[in-house]
């Protein structure tokens, strides 16, 4: 699809319309909307819209272009259709729900299926996170988590500690509280006057000299959590909140964490009383072949942040899960009424919760979490056949999630990236990329046969890259 209905100064369209094969006029121009509108997110908007890519229709683990193409879709959509697209039981609970109860203010009042929904999340959580706080997405679940973290200390007399310690690479999603903990440049430098005041950042544990070609937990790294000591004597562990870090970073291009680190971080945030926010947009249901990264690494946080598979991305939904003892201590000191100013509108809505049940349903009956984990052996060996291939710098990869690295073309840096996406996705296959990283995170749905599709086509398209 190459065209808007409608050409005027504002679009970037080269093509006139008499150009086009007169069964393409007919058969596509009376449904093409007017791209001019639409300013969209985290997208080169005026590539794009010379060249859309448009989907259509989604089921299982294939999406269907505008032009009838099957694109097999190697990203889960954005890390979030864990259990494959067009889920039926989904499908028919938000119907259900919509009919019977569109919407339902979350504030001073409540609907059944919030508490359910609640429950549901908790029974997934590790022991004690149980507490649990509705957002529409990730973005609000990292500010939710931060506010909650200085509104904790502030409960306990030590309202001092307001400061945050994010990552360098970290991505936390786009509030101001997210960019400002989080540590990807292009994200923070347009606003970087504006960033929250009071923040630090670890550095990034990625070295391709230490730990190149890691098939899980690289071995090399654990002494990258030691800055958080320089950090805390820096400040005075007395002024700081929390440490927020992705267990696994995914948007950044698939940092794993190094053995040991997590642990680390664990160990150092509870001697001085700092809290310890894992964010898992990404890494939790299922994503790593259990439930969360900590169940699976062993480590607990203090609160850990929610989205994406939550839901299955069929309604926008997010979550963060709280140790009680904080939820606890933040209710005491409250006098009466509002413990906690903050919330959406759209917290608990009906048609999230619906899916959100009907989803973490799914995931237990079909035990899909541990699908992901007997899948992982075969999808590490089908990743890391890639070593080799024109390029290919670094694949590493845990659970159902590998990271490809290319080497950046000296002038173009993400350039020769860009090209393999578009490549794979004329071929069928939508793989993600950030810079020269390719990211690949299928539906934990997938057979075998898929992933070695992936893999392959990936391998092919390598070669005709320049
Ligand atoms: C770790 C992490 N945190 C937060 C977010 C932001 O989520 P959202 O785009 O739903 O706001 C993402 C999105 O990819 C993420 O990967």
């Amino acid at each position: 699809m190459f065209l808007g209905d409608r050409a005027d100064e504002n679009d970037n369209f080269n093509l006139p319309l008499y150009s086009l094969p007169i069964e393409v006029t007919m058969t596509t121009l009376a449904n093409t909307p007017d791209l001019s509108n639409l300013w969209m997110p985290f997208t080169a908007n005026r590539q794009f819209k010379e060249h859309p890519r448009m989907l259509a229709k989604a089921k299982g683990m294939y999406y269907t272009t505008v032009d009838g193409q099957q694109i097999l879709d190697a990203t889960a959509g954005l890390w979030c259709v864990n259990a494959g697209h067009g889920r039926e039981e989904i499908v028919e609970a938000i119907s259900r729900q919509t009919a019977e109860m569109d919407y339902a203010p979350s504030f001073q009042i409540g609907h059944q299926d919030s508490f359910r929904a609640a429950s549901a999340v908790a029974k997934m959580m590790p022991a004690g996170m149980d507490r649990i706080f509705f957002t529409n997405s990730g973005s609000e679940s990292v500010d939710t988590s931060l506010k909650m973290a200085l509104a904790y200390h502030r409960a306990r007399g030590e309202g001092q500690r307001t400061r945050l310690i994010g990552r360098e690479r970290g991505y936390h999603g786009v509030g101001f509280g997210g960019i400002s903990v989080g540590g990807i440049s292009p994200n923070r430098r347009t606003f970087s006057g504006a960033l929250l005041p009071a923040v630090d950042h670890l550095p990034h544990t990625h070295d391709l000299s230490k730990n190149a070609y890691s098939r899980g937990q690289p071995a090399w790294g654990e002494h990258f959590a030691d800055e958080l000591e320089r950090i805390v004597a820096l400040h005075d562990p007395s002024t700081i909140a929390a440490v927020i870090v992705e267990p696994l970073a995914g948007s950044t291009g698939v940092l794993l964490p190094p053995k040991g680190y997590l642990e680390k971080l664990r160990a150092i945030t509870e001697k001085y009383g700092i809290l310890l926010i894992f964010d898992e947009v990404i890494t939790a249901f299922g994503r790593l072949g259990a439930a969360t990264a900590s169940e699976l690494l062993g480590v607990t946080p203090d609160l850990m942040t929610l989205a994406k598979g939550i839901s299955n991305a069929a309604v926008p939904a997010g979550a963060v899960a709280v140790k009680r003892e904080i939820h606890d201590t933040i209710l005491a000191a409250a006098a009466t009424g509002i413990e906690f100013f903050h919330g959406y509108t759209y917290s608990a809505h009906p048609l999230a919760t619906a899916a959100m049940l009907a989803t973490l349903g799914i995931y237990e009956r079909e035990n899909l979490f541990q699908r992901a984990a007997d899948m992982a052996p075969a999808f590490e060996v089908a990743a890391h056949k890639l070593q080799g291939a024109p390029h290919v710098i670094d694949v590493r990869n845990m659970g159902l999630v590998a990271g490809i690295e290319l080497t950046p073309r000296p002038d173009a840096p993400g350039a020769r990236a860009a090209e393999v996406f578009k490549k794979c996705f004329d071929k069928g296959i939508m793989v993600r990329y950030t810079g020269d990283i390719i990211a690949i995170s299928p539906p934990l749905i997938i057979e075998e046969s898929q992933i070695q599709e992936i893999f392959h086509t990936i391998g092919e398209v390598l070669k005709t890259v320049a």
